[in-house]
């Protein structure tokens, strides 16, 4: 301890405290891209004019709610916030007020921060926009290149890959003891049947036949929803979905004996998505909730099941419980019903949660603030028989 004070004063006393390197990509922007030759601005918007489709899908996709999203606006603005949350939310440095150009002793904390005499506040407000994944070296980035566009393109399909994806759906660091990043869906991925045969592309931008830009000939296109759990980030928006679970109820039976143990079986499989379900936030969870109903509509049974992680965030962040569905996987749930002889009616309901009430009011994110969706429902006719 006491050399650990007397180094620690040497270093203050030298004021040679030593200026680190970034050692995670998400620590630097994006550089700084000037605008492509042929083009006015590097604002989606602009790119829109020509690609009006691509605009209204990208609009309507939680990418372009990634910097205005009130949850981030809430956690970017505590105390405790480091500045590299901004690196992978409005990626390029033409978004970002201040150039990092480095880390006092590694510590992110401590940024070496300058001015940014290039910052344009407008376009950091649309987050994850176009440019931020197609603007390189002052280049339109493509997978192909037209030679019909009226903008200096260039191709380069690694760029335009999966690989774009992962730079920001797979990091895990501790940030601070209380604060921590965990999104594995690319080593999710990685580690699954998916790998070598779908990429995040093929689920996530699914390919169509349609002009890549307004007045130009058809070919082969990918939308640009980027579509996922479909949990809206303000009530009155809708977003595309993608489902990952498939509910099978062969296992309840319409008809049961009074005197039989009545058990009812519910298989939820992981069917559809390529990763883990859920994936990313660790605070997102899915919830089945069954209902036993009477011929009146009172609820005589309920049960809930989740799936998602659990996590203990102070004083030190760590994973307590994890029962998220791998890909393929499933899991049975068993109800055992206590009914006397009648008709009832089984409801099943599937909800996504991307965060909680809880959070929701912690973080003082209104009331329009959705944290979930109902995404399956089905009811069933239950019997149960009197004895002879
Ligand atoms: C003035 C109209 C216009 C604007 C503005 C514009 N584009 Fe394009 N872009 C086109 C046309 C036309 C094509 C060729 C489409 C075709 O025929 O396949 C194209 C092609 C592309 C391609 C495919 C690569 C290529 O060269 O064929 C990408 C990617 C692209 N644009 C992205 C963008 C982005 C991102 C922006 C904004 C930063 C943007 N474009 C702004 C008209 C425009
Ligand atoms: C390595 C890239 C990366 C960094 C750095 C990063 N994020 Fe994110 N963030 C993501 C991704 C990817 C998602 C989407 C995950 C998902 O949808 O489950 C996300 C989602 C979020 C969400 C929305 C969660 C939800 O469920 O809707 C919030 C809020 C957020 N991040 C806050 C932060 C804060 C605060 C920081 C800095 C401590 C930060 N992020 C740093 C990549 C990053
Ligand atoms: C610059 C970083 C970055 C890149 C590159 C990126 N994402 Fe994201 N992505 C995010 C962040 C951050 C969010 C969450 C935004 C929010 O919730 O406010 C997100 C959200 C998503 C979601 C929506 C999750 C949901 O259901 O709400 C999907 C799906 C997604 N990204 C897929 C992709 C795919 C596919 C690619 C590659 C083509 C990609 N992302 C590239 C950062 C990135
Ligand atoms: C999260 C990253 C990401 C964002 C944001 C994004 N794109 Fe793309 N875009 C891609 C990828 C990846 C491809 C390559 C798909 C392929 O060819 O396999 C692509 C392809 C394209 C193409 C080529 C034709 C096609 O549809 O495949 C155009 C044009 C295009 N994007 C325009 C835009 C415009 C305009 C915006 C903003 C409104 C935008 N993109 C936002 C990742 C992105
Ligand atoms: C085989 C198809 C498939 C592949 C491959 C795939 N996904 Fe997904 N993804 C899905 C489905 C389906 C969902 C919806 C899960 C749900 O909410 O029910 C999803 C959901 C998501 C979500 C939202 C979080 C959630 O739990 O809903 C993110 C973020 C995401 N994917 C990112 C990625 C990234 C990044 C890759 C590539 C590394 C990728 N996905 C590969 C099908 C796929």
């Amino acid at each position: 301890m006491l050399l650990v004070v007397v180094v620690f004063s040497i270093w203050n006393m030298l004021d040679t405290e030593p200026v680190n390197g970034f050692h995670k990509p998400w620590e630097q922007a994006v550089p700084l891209q000037p605008v492509p030759e042929g083009l006015q601005s590097l604002s989606a918007a602009d790119c829109g004019n020509c690609h009006q489709e691509h605009y209204r899908e990208w609009q309507k996709s939680t990418h372009a709610l990634a910097w205005v999203d009130p949850q981030f606006q809430a956690e970017i603005a505590k105390d405790n916030s480091p500045y590299m949350c901004i690196n992978c939310h409005a990626p390029l440095q033409n978004q970002q007020p201040f150039v990092v150009t480095g880390l006092l002793e590694g510590d992110i904390y401590r940024p070496i921060k300058h001015a940014n005499p290039d910052y344009d506040s407008l376009l950091r407000q649309e987050g994850i926009t176009c440019a931020a994944c197609h603007v390189r070296d002052g280049q339109v980035v493509a997978r192909q290149v037209s030679g019909r566009a009226p903008h200096a393109s260039r191709a380069d399909a690694r760029h335009l890959s999966e690989q774009l994806c992962i730079s920001c759906h797979n990091a895990s660091a501790v940030v601070t003891p209380d604060l921590v990043c965990s999104f594995e869906t690319g080593d999710e991925w990685r580690a699954g049947p998916y790998f070598g045969q779908k990429t995040c592309l093929d689920c996530h931008m699914p390919a169509v036949k349609r002009p890549a830009a307004a007045g130009s000939d058809t070919t082969m296109s990918r939308l640009h929803y980027f579509m996922g759990s479909g949990i809206p980030k303000h009530d009155t928006l809708t977003t595309e979905r993608l489902d990952g679970l498939v509910y099978d109820l062969s296992g309840i039976k319409t008809e049961y004996g009074a005197a039989d143990s009545i058990v009812l079986a519910i298989t939820v499989a992981n069917k559809v998505a390529g990763h883990r379900v859920p994936t990313g936030d660790p605070e997102r969870f899915i919830l089945t909730v069954v209902t036993i109903e009477d011929t009146a509509g009172r609820v005589v049974q309920a049960d809930t099941f989740r799936i998602g992680e659990k996590w203990v965030w102070y004083p030190e962040a760590h994973k307590v419980a994890d029962n998220n569905l791998n890909p393929g996987e499933s899991r049975t749930y068993q109800i055992s019903a206590h009914l006397s002889p009648g008709h009832f009616t089984v409801r099943i309901r599937g909800y996504k949660f991307r965060t909680t009430e809880e959070m929701v009011r912690y973080n003082k994110l209104g009331d329009d603030y959705p944290t979930h969706i109902l995404f399956y429902e089905r009811t069933r006719p239950l019997r149960v028989v009197a004895p002879a």
